[in-house]
């Protein structure tokens, strides 16, 4: 586990105290998300990204940020060198929405994951993890 990863584990056990015991129903995670979320006896917890709420809705962005820092950190982290057909737009700075979308709408948990814009294009975004 890198440092950054303990750090972050260390931050979910001291929420974990904090929230009601993991809901026995288990939700399938996305891979790049299962060790994080996941303590020594393999519960997940959901409360670092849904909150309180019960029964749950969809997670606020607030509690994605809480580790991937912030919406312009993001954009900048996507920034594309280019413009034009080869470089698909930056998704986390658009020409519709700015940085105004929300998470959920291309970076799903629990289910197959979708980018939004593709409602209405056709982009590929090969970088982006779907599993
Ligand atoms: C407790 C901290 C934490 C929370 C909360 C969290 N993540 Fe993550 N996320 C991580 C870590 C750690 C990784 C793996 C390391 C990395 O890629 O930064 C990761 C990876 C990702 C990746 C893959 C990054 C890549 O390299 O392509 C995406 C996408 C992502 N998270 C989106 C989200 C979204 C959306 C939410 C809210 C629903 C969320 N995360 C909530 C810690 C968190
Ligand atoms: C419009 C769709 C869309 C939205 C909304 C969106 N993302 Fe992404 N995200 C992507 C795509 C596509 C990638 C793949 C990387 C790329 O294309 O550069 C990505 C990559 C990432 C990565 C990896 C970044 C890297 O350095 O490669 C993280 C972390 C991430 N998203 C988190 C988030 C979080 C947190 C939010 C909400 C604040 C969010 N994303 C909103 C589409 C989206
Ligand atoms: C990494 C963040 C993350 C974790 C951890 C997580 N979820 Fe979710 N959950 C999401 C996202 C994002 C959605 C939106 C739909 C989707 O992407 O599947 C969601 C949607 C849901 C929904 C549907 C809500 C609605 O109104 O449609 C339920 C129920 C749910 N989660 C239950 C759980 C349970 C139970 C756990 C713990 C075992 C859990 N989730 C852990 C991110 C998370
Ligand atoms: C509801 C439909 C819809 C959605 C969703 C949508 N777009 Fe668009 N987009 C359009 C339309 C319509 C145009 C204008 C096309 C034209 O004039 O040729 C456009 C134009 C664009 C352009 C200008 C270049 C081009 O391809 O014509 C970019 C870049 C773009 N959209 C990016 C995005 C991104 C990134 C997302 C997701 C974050 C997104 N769009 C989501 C409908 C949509």
């Amino acid at each position: 586990m890198s440092t950054r990863n303990a750090l972050i584990a260390a931050f979910i056990a001291a929420s974990v105290g904090l929230s009601v015991p993991a809901l026995a129903a288990k939700m399938p995670l996305k891979s790049y998300h299962k060790e994080i979320f996941t303590d020594e006896q393999g519960n997940v917890e959901c409360s670092t990204c849904h909150g309180d709420s019960k029964p749950y809705t969809i997670p606020s962005e607030d509690n994605c940020l809480t580790c991937h820092g912030s919406k312009q950190e993001l954009a900048q982290q996507t920034v594309r060198s280019g413009h034009g057909a080869e470089f698909e737009p930056n998704p986390h700075d658009s020409l519709h929405y700015g940085q105004d979308l929300s998470c959920v709408y291309c970076h799903a948990q629990h289910k197959k994951t979708e980018v939004y814009c593709n409602n209405c294009h056709e982009f590929k975004y090969p970088d982006l993890k779907r599993k």
